[in-house]
């Protein structure tokens, strides 16, 4: 029984996004190994007891075949040894804790509530937004973005900084890119879309944000809003107070917060390369947004949508891809209609293609902040479906789609995190969502 809480306890440690500062060197990747020292000196920290430095390609077996995409069987192109923290502990050199932990030693469990935007006091609207901004403008400490040339080229990879927002979306770019299979781009195949993977990669990524800004900020309550978007008949949180107005061009008003971000990773949407202007603040386009003007995307999707993709109680059905039928998650994820037998764009995917702009790229969405409210509401649906059901990760199912499978790492998370294991009530991970009722 002990060893089974042990075991438990690793599948729910937080992680981190790629790729740790102190890893991008040729050192490490030459060794292949990410095992940073901690405070104690030791790697992993394990003088203290946080974690040890473990080979795992032992238990992937040998599955990366050579000419292949540096993202599969994550992260093991680039790293064998990686850090395995203990009990609460994680993070990439198991400095941090796992998520919903705080303190030295990880001990003090914190469930902290995300709320409707328009549920927040004016004084905690302005925290939030000063908080995003200073996540655009602070460079991350503790991790960089890889940006290349030519993807088969590895003298092109650089390694180059991004503050703490721009990390964030260019794991969600990275990780979306159409994944190499013999030698052939597949574009209808990635790490974090159409597969069952989509819910938790998601959950994960805002999970990362979230955690980078406690810790920027100090502040351990900052929560991650949501939008409810349900039966909206305009985004009504796209005022400039909010999210802020546009022309029609879909440049936003330049006295709304968001109006001067650049688009990381914009411009430049070639299989073949990741990034390449990555630190090139120039080049980058402007978010923008054009709620509505999308003539095959007329309109938001409504409580009853919602309602009904709630009634579908298979997790994913096979073929796993964007064709699945009688599939919660991809209803969800919208490529099938809350009907369950209709292929048809609605919800998530849906609201992406209204909003326009920006958010309509999806590879490089979540640049427009509004990305981090919309998923954060896919979530909540997420978390409903989880406890309805009583989900947990025995409904993820079999499947072989690269990089969705039950025991794949979710890529570019770091150290491993299975897909399964994603699926838990928001409780798990330190968070809960509010019911607010907007109309
Ligand atoms: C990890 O273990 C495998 C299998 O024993 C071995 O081939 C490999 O060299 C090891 N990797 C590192 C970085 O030590
Ligand atoms: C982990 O955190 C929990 C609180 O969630 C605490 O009760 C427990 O003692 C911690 N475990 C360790 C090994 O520190
Ligand atoms: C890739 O090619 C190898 C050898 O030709 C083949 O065995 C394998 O099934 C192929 N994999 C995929 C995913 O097509
Ligand atoms: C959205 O619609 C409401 C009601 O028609 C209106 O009051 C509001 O100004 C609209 N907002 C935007 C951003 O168009
Ligand atoms: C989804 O899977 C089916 C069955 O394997 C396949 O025929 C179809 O091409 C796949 N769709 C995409 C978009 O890859």
């Amino acid at each position: 029984m002990v060893v089974f809480l042990v075991f438990l306890a690793f599948c729910l440690s937080a992680v981190d996004g790629q790729f740790p500062r102190v890893c991008s060197t040729e050192a490490a990747f030459h060794t292949k190994t990410c095992c940073p020292l901690w405070k104690d000196k030791s790697p992993c920290g394990s003088l203290s007891g946080r974690g040890r430095c473990r080979n795992w390609s032992t238990l992937h077996g040998n599955k990366i075949p050579l000419n292949s995409d540096d993202r599969l069987d994550w992260p093991r192109y680039y790293y064998e040894n990686t850090c395995e923290c203990h009990g609460n502990y994680s993070g990439f050199d198991c400095g941090d804790c796992k998520f919903g932990h705080h303190g030295e030693k990880c001990d003090r469990k914190k469930v902290v509530l995300r709320r409707e935007l328009r549920e927040l006091t004016f004084l905690e609207q302005k925290r939030l937004f000063s908080y995003l901004a200073l996540a655009k403008t602070t460079k991350s400490r503790d991790f960089v973005v890889l940006s290349t040339g030519d993807r088969f080229h590895r003298e092109t990879y650089r390694f180059v900084d991004a503050s703490l927002y721009d990390v964030f979306v260019w794991m969600h770019y990275y990780s979306m890119k159409a994944i190499l299979v013999n030698g052939t781009f597949n574009p209808n195949k990635n790490f974090a879309h159409q597969g069952p993977a989509f819910p938790g990669w998601h959950r994960l990524n805002l999970l990362f944000l979230e955690r980078q800004i406690q810790l920027m900020t100090g502040d351990e309550d900052f929560a991650i809003p949501y939008y409810d978007w349900r039966g909206e008949k305009n985004c009504s949180i796209c005022t400039d107070e909010l999210l802020g107005t546009n022309d029609a061009q879909g440049v936003l008003n330049p006295y709304s917060h968001f109006s001067f971000w650049k688009a990381i990773c914009s411009g430049f949407n070639f299989p073949d390369e990741y990034c390449p202007l990555a630190d090139y603040e120039q080049k980058m386009e402007r978010v923008h947004r054009k709620p509505g003007a999308t003539p095959y995307a007329p309109n938001l999707p409504s409580f009853q949508d919602v309602e009904n993709i709630l009634k579908l109680s298979s997790f994913d059905t096979p073929p796993y891809n964007d064709t699945s039928l009688l599939s919660f998650r991809n209803a969800l994820e919208g490529f099938l209609s809350p009907d369950g037998v209709t292929l048809k764009r609605s919800l998530h995917n849906l609201v992406h293609i209204y909003l326009g702009g920006t958010m309509s790229q999806i590879p490089i969405s979540s640049n427009d902040p509004i990305f981090i409210f919309h998923h954060s509401f896919v979530d909540k649906i997420f978390d409903a479906w989880v406890a309805r059901y009583d989900a947990s990760p025995s409904s993820y199912p079999d499947n072989s789609e690269t990089g969705h499978g039950p025991d794949d790492c979710a890529t570019p998370f770091f150290p491993c995190f299975k897909n399964r294991d994603l699926i838990h009530r928001a409780m798990t991970f330190g968070y809960q969502y509010s019911s607010f009722p907007v109309k």
